[in-house]
C-alpha cells in the first residue's frame, strides 16, 4: 500500500533522557481495514444517554444504504428511521391503496436487531399525493375559492383515516411518530407556513386533529412535533407559541423533534443550548431527528470538531433529549451529498466525525488510534510493513513488532501522536521522536533502540504571552504573542527584523503559525496580499545566542502561514523575516500573531 507522507522539514533525532513510566507490552499485527463490526459502537457508547439512530433508505426512494451497510447499522444504530419509506406518498400513493412492504423490511429488521423505529411522517406538506386534496371533481381543494365544510370533510377524513391505518399497521413497533412534519411558517406574521395544503384547507386545526387522532389510535405512541430550524432565533418564538397553544387545549404532544441538518459554521452551540432549554421548559422530550453536518468550505476535521461539540451539548442535556439520529449513514448516498455531511465515506469508513463521537472528551484522532493504528510502517518502496496502535513495546526479540525495524524508512503517525525509541528497555534511557517522516533510519534504530513508545500528545500554542525581545519596535513584539488577533508587531525600518519568544522551559515543536498582514482589520481579512511577509524562517535555540533555523520560508504571499515541523526540541524560537514584503521598497512588516505548538518535555 502506498501512502501519502505529509508535509515533513527534514528528520529530527534528539538524545535526551526520558524516564517514562513502563506500562504492558502489547504487540499487535498488521494494520488494514477494519470490519464494521470491529469499529466501536456508537449504540453501545451512547447507551446511558440517549437513543442513538441512522435514517436509512431502500433503492427506489433513494440511494440503497439499508441492503448495503446492514451489519454496520446494527453495529452502530440503536435507532432507525425510514428516510422515504414511511412518508404519506410512499405508504397511501393513492386512495386507499397502501403499500408497506419496503417499511415492513426495515421495521422488521429493526425488531429482530432491538433496535426502535422512530416513523417519519404522517402529516407533511412534501412528499404526500395530491390526491390527499382533491374533490370529487378531482379539483384541488386548497385552489378553490370557496372551500366547503364537505371538502374540510373530506380532508380530515383522509387524514384520519391515513393516521389510522398506517398507525395501527406499525403497531408498537414504531415507539414514536413525527405526527406533524415542517408546519411553521419561515417568515414572521403568521404561526403556520402559508404554503401547506392541510393549513390551506382546515386552517390552524389540523394540527389538533392530526394529534388527537394519533393519540386515539395508540396511546403507548409518542407524538412528535418535527421541524428545522426550530432551534434558531428566527423561528424559535413561533414554534413555541405554536406548542404552548395546543398544550394548553390539552393536545397530546410529547416531543419535539430538531431535525438538525446543520453546517460547521451556522447555528451556534449556544443558541441551540438556549432553544433546548425552552422546549424542555414546556415540559416536552426532544429528538434531534435528522442529523447531518454539511461540510461546505471545511475539512473533515473541522466537521469532526463540530460533531463533537453538538455530542457534547447533548449528553449534557441528556435528560430532555432522549434521541440523536443521523440523516443517513454514507456520504454518497446523502440528501446532501455535495456536502459530505455524514459519519462515514462512500466506502463505509468511518470518518474523522465518526472517531470525535467515539469519545467526546477527546480529539477525535486519538480516539481512532486506540482502535486502529497510531503508526504505520513504510518500506523503502513505500509498502506498509506493519502497524501499531499507541503503547509501550519491547524490541528485545526480533520479531516482537510483528515486522522487520531494520528495513523500515518511513513512518505515518496519526495526528497529535509521537513514536519514541528508547535505548534501553523499560521505555528508559536516551530517547528518539518522531512524527510523519519520509527518512527514517530504521537499520540503526533496530540496533540502538531495545524499547519504543507511541503515546498522544496535547500541544498548545507554547509561544502565548511569553517574554519577547525584538530587534526593532521591540517594546510592542509582544502584540504578536497576546493571542489577540487584532494586535500586531508592525517594524518599519531596515530588514532583517527579528522576534525572539522565551518558552520559558523545554518543548518538542511541532507547528508554528504566523497571521500576517492580510489577516488584519486594515487589509480585510484577505487570503493572499503581496503586503504579506515574503521570505521569513523559523529559528531554534537552546540558550537564546546559538540560532539554526528549522524552516524557512520564500515568496510567501499568503496571509497566514501554518506549517508542520518534525518535534524538534528548543526553549526559544525566533521569528526571522528578511523580506517583509512582495513589494519593492515596502517595509512594512505586520504579524498579527506569531504561534508554536509544541510539547513540554518532562
Ligand atoms: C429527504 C430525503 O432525505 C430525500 O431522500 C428525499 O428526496 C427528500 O426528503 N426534512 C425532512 C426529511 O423531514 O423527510 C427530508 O428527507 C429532509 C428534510
Amino acid at each position: 500500500m502506498k501512502r501519502r507522507f505529509r508535509r515533513i522539514f527534514g528528520i529530527t533525532l534528539l538524545f535526551l533522557t526520558l524516564v517514562a513510566a513502563i506500562g504492558s507490552v502489547t504487540v499487535l499485527g498488521q494494520g488494514g481495514k477494519a470490519q464494521a463490526s470491529e469499529l466501536p459502537s456508537l449504540r453501545e457508547i451512547y447507551q446511558d444517554y440517549f437513543e442513538i439512530g441512522a435514517a436509512v433508505s431502500i433503492a427506489g426512494w433513494s440511494s440503497k444504504t439499508f441492503d448495503r451497510h446492514r451489519e454496520l447499522i446494527k453495529h452502530q444504530f440503536s435507532s432507525l428511521t425510514a428516510e422515504n419509506e414511511m412518508k404519506p406518498e410512499a405508504l397511501q400513493p393513492g386512495p386507499g391503496n397502501f403499500r408497506f412492504t419496503d417499511a415492513d423490511r426495515m421495521v422488521d429488521f429493526a425488531v429482530e436487531q432491538g433496535m426502535k423505529v422512530r416513523g417519519h411522517t404522517l402529516v407533511w406538506h412534501a412528499q404526500t399525493g395530491d390526491w390527499f386534496f382533491r374533490d370529487g371533481k378531482n379539483q384541488l381543494i386548497y385552489e378553490k375559492d370557496v372551500i366547503t365544510e364537505a371538502d374540510r370533510q373530506l380532508v380530515i377524513d383522509r387524514l384520519e383515516n391515513h393516521i389510522e391505518v398506517v398507525m395501527e399497521h406499525f403497531g408498537d413497533k414504531v415507539y414514536a411518530w413525527d405526527v406533524v412534519n415542517e408546519a411553521v411558517s419561515d417568515g414572521g406574521g403568521a404561526i403556520h407556513r402559508p404554503d401547506s395544503p392541510w393549513f390551506q384547507i382546515l386552517g390552524d386545526d389540523f394540527m389538533k386533529i392530526a394529534f388527537t387522532k394519533a393519540h386515539e389510535v395508540n396511546p403507548n405512541v409518542k407524538l412528535f412535533y418535527n421541524d428545522y430550524n426550530p432551534e434558531m432565533a428566527y423561528k424559535r418564538g413561533r414554534t413555541i407559541k405554536m406548542l404552548e397553544d395546543l398544550l394548553a387545549d390539552g393536545v397530546p404532544v410529547h416531543g419535539i423533534g430538531i431535525q438538525g441538518h446543520w453546517s460547521v459554521d451556522g447555528t451556534t452551540i449556544k443558541e441551540i443550548e438556549q432553544a433546548i432549554r425552552m422546549y424542555a421548559d414546556l415540559g416536552l422530550e426532544i429528538h434531534i431527528t435528522e442529523m447531518d453536518v454539511g461540510m461546505e468550505g471545511f475539512t473533515e476535521e473541522q466537521q469532526a470538531e463540530r460533531y463533537r461539540e453538538l455530542f457534547q451539548l447533548f449528553k449534557k442535556h441528556s435528560d430532555v433529549i432522549t434521541s440523536v439520529t443521523i440523516w443517513g449513514i454514507t456520504d454518497d448516498a446523502s440528501w446532501r451529498r455535495d456536502e459530505n455531511p455524514l459519519l462515514f465515506d462512500g466506502n463505509g469508513e468511518p470518518k474523522p466525525a465518526f472517531w470525535a463521537l467515539v469519545d467526546t472528551d477527546k480529539p477525535w484522532y486519538v480516539n481512532k488510534a486506540e482502535y486502529t493504528n497510531a503508526v504505520e510502517f513504510f518500506n523503502s518502496a513505500g509498502e506498509m510493513v506493519g502497524a501499531l496502535k499507541p503503547g509501550d513495546y519491547n524490541l528485545n526479540e526480533l520479531d516482537s513488532l510483528g515486522f522487520n525495524l531494520a528495513e523500515v524508512t518511513g513512518l505515518q503517525v496519526e495526528k497529535g501522536h509521537l513514536i519514541t525509541f528508547f535505548e534501553q528497555e523499560g521505555q528508559q534511557g536516551t530517547a528518539w521522536h518522531f512524527i510523519t517522516t519520509e527518512d527514517f533510519a530504521g537499520g540503526a534504530m533496530a540496533t540502538q533502540a531495545k524499547s519504543l513508545s507511541i503515546a498522544s500528545i496535547e500541544t498548545d500554542n507554547i509561544a502565548l504571552n511569553k517574554p519577547t525581545k525584538a530587534n526593532v519596535l521591540g517594546e510592542r513584539a509582544h502584540r504578536a504573542v497576546d493571542g489577540e488577533k487584532i494586535s500586531s508587531w508592525s517594524p518599519s525600518a531596515e530588514p532583517p527584523y527579528w522576534l525572539e519568544v522565551d518558552l520559558e522551559g523545554t518543548y518538542l515543536l511541532s507547528r508554528w503559525v504566523v497571521r500576517l498582514h492580510g489577516t488584519g482589520p486594515l487589509a480585510g481579512e484577505v487570503e493572499e496580499s503581496p503586503f504579506n511577509a515574503a521570505d521569513f524562517s523559523l529559528q531554534i535555540s537552546d540558550d537564546g545566542v546559538n540560532w539554526q533555523d528549522v524552516d524557512v520560508v520564500e515568496g510567501n504571499t499568503a496571509s497566514i502561514c501554518d506549517r508542520d515541523l518534525n518535534l524538534v526540541k528548543a526553549s526559544y524560537v525566533r521569528l526571522y523575516v528578511t523580506r517583509p514584503t512582495s513589494v519593492d521598497r515596502n517595509n512594512s512588516l505586520a504579524v498579527y500573531e506569531f504561534e508554536v505548538y509544541g510539547t513540554v518535555l518532562d
